[in-house]
Formats: structure tokens, sequence, C-alpha cells
């Protein structure tokens, strides 16, 4: 028999990536998608024309983590051997100015899945989308699963809760429940907010002359920077795994936003020179041209300023063991940005 996997935030970047790794693992897939007034699929409609995948094990069902009734139809009608919580208002800027849905969505969603999961079958794995925002004003470096949490957003403290009524669930109910603690990480399916994406994109259209300047936030904040392909693999191994454990997601490695522009900057052949500190830094083109600028706007209320992790649990128990690096993923983000312009013309 086919296995049968729920996954909810199909529509997201780690959805897209997850649904198509399981499909070709011959899963039966159900993603569950939040109705939108334009079509927000555009992330898994290349399923539907993959000649490795075959579509009749790929379907689409209306939800949302806000909304009990609907997880309880869905999981009730499919009843999955496996289901994936990835949904979430992931933004962590945006959590400041809605930060009563992000916990609803975040914090209070992850309670919804879980509490239906033990009123219809209590042998359904499930899988947390923990983030390693909960470790925010870091206490020691680099952050493994015994670091404590100290969040710094709506965002990072609706994400402790989840992480710990996952913990929760698994030791009242003896749920197979389970938290991926995953660090950033990036992919040409990006949303356009999200840093790395909005400077690969600036500075591929910088270079192409359809954009003159690039407006930044902080500039000296450090993140771990993975592939989501190889993350979603970590989600799926983590489930596999023979008891229900938390496991982090990293490289081991950490670049500052300003570094993470100069490598980009490189591999586009754009030389940039830096002049000023702080908020009044600036970067300047060959012809003295100000392409980067900072503005307050992107700035938040509690900044994260440094996280790197130490996977080494994960590698050693799952065996897990990422394929990329920082430099492919800067490659593979930017060759699909030059792509689309080069299909646009
Ligand atoms: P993403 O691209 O923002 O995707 C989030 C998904 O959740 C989207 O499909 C979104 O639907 C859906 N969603 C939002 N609110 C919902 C609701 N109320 N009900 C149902 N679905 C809802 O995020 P991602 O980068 O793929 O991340 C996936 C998960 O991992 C998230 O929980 C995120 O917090 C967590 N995480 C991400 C990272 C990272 O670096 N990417 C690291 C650690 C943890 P729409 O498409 O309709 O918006
Ligand atoms: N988004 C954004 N936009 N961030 C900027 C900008 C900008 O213009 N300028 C500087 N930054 C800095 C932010 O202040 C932050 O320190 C860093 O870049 C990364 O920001 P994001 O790319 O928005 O990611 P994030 O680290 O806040 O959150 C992502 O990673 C988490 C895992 O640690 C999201 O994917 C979360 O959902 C995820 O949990």
């Amino acid at each position: 028999m086919k296995k049968k996997a729920i996954i909810f935030g199909v529509t997201g970047q780690d959805g897209a990536y997850l649904s198509k790794f399981l499909l070709k693992k011959g899963y039966i897939v159900h993603g569950i998608k939040r109705r939108a007034s334009q079509l927000n699929t555009y992330r898994i409609d290349d399923i539907y024309s993959d000649p490795l995948i075959k579509k009749n094990n790929f379907f689409l069902h209306y939800g949302d983590v806000t909304d009990s009734i609907s997880i309880f139809s869905i999981i009730n009608k499919i009843k999955p051997n496996e289901i994936y919580n990835l949904a979430a208002q992931s933004h962590v800027a945006v959590s400041f100015d809605l930060p009563e849905y992000t916990t609803n969505a975040d914090a209070s969603g992850t309670l919804r899945i879980l509490e239906c999961i033990t009123r219809i079958n209590k042998k359904i794995k499930f899988y947390q989308a923990g983030s390693s925002e909960m470790f925010g004003k870091v206490v020691e470096s680099p952050q493994t699963e015994k670091t404590p949490f100290y969040p710094r957003s709506p965002y990072g403290v609706a994400k402790v809760y989840s992480h710990w009524i996952t913990v929760n669930y698994r030791e009242s109910y003896k749920l197979f429940a389970c938290n991926g603690i995953l660090f950033n990480h990036e992919s040409p399916l990006r949303g356009e907010t999200f840093v790395t994406k909005k400077v690969v994109k600036a500075l591929c259209k910088i270079k192409l002359k359809k954009q003159k300047k690039l407006f930044i936030g902080n500039l000296s904040a450090k993140r771990d920077w993975g592939h989501a392909e190889d993350y979603v693999q970590a989600m799926w191994k983590i489930l596999q795994n023979n008891k229900p454990d938390d496991f982090v997601i990293c490289t081991g490695k950490q670049y500052s936003i300003k570094q993470f522009i100069n490598m980009v900057s490189k591999e586009l052949e754009i030389k940039i020179k830096w002049r000023g500190k702080g908020i009044k830094e600036k970067g300047f083109d060959e012809n003295n041209n100000c392409i980067i600028e900072c503005s307050k706007k992107y700035f938040r209320p509690a900044e994260v300023d440094t996280l790197v992790g130490d996977a080494s649990k994960a590698k050693k128990i799952l065996k897990w063991k990422p394929k990329h690096n920082i430099q492919s993923l800067i490659e593979d983000m930017i060759s699909y940005e030059l792509n689309l312009h080069k299909n646009a013309q």
C-alpha cells in the first residue's frame, strides 16, 4: 500500500519541494491550500507536467490551520500515515504587524492538528516546522537541540509554543510527533520579501539595467543559510527515524547580509564598493552609482543578530547530508532569476 501524506502549507517554498520529494518516493500526497483571490499554486503547478511524477497521486484540498473544522474533516477523510505542518505566517517582520493572527496560525494551528490526530488515529506521524528563530537572542553558539530558546518576535514566540506542544503531545499521548528545528533555507522558490530572494532578484535586475537601486535593512545580521531541497529531505528522514525526536537542521556556516550581497554581486560580476557606516552604509558600482542603500523600513523592533547551528545529531542519527553549499545555492537562485528575464524577452 502506498503511504499517504498530508502537507499543510503545500503552496509555500517548502511545501513545493516536499510534495515533489514525496511523490518521487511513491507517496500519495494531499496538499492543503488556502482560498485566495488569485491563483496561489504557481510553485506546484509544474507537478502536473513532470513526467517523473504520477499526477493521480497528488490532490489539493481547501483548508486553513485557523479553522479546526477544516483540519478535522480533511484528516478524518484522508486518514494519512504522515502529516507535515508547514503552514505558517512565516515572515518574522510581518509578525510584529500581525501578532494575533501569527499566534493563531503558527501556535494554535499546531495544537489543532495535534488534537485532531489524538481523536482520529494516534498512529499518524506528525512533523512540526520549527525554526532557528526560536533561539533568537542566542545564549550559546553554535545552537543545538539542547540550546535554550530566547525568541525575539511574535513569530518566534509562536514557534516556541508549537515546539513544546508537540513535545507535550508526544509525551502525553505517545504520538510520533517530531520537531525539525530548521535554520534559514532558501531556493529559487523563496518568497520575494525574504532577504536572499530580495537581494538576488534586485541585483539580477540591476545587472540587466532594469532596476537602479536595492533598499535593504540590517546588513550586519548573520544567518546560517541552506537549500530548501536538502531540508525537505531532512523533514522526511525525521519521520522515518525509529523513534520520535527533535533535530536541528543547518549547514554550520554563517554569513552576514553584507557578505551575502558581496557573494551574489561577485557571481554577477558587479563590483561593489562600500562606503559609510551603520544605516548610512551604501554600496556603489564601478561607475560610482549608488546601487544599495539602507532603509529604516526594513529594520525590526527586535533583531536576531546571529544564528549558526550544529547538525551533528541529524548527521549521526538520520545520516542527513546536504548536497548544496552557499555557492551552489546562490548559483541556483541567480540562474532561475536570469532565466525568467530571458524567457520574458
Ligand atoms: P512559506 O513559503 O511562507 O509557506 C508557508 C505556507 O503556509 C504557504 O503555503 C501558506 O499559504 C501557508 N499558510 C499560511 N497561513 C496559513 C493558514 N492559516 N492555513 C493554512 N496554510 C497557511 O514558508 P516556507 O519557507 O515554505 O516555510 C515552511 C514552514 O517552515 C513554515 O512554517 C515556516 O515558518 C517554517 N520555517 C521556515 C524556514 C525557512 O527558512 N524557510 C526555517 C524554519 C522554519 P499561502 O501560499 O496561501 O500564503
Ligand atoms: N526580509 C528582509 N528584508 N530581511 C532583511 C532585509 C530586508 O530588506 N534587510 C536585512 N534583513 C535581515 C533581517 O533583519 C534578518 O536579520 C535577516 O536579514 C534575515 O531576514 P529574512 O530573510 O526575512 O529571514 P528571517 O531570518 O527573519 O526568517 C526566516 O528564517 C527563519 C529561520 O531562522 C523565515 O523563513 C522564517 O520563517 C524562519 O523561521
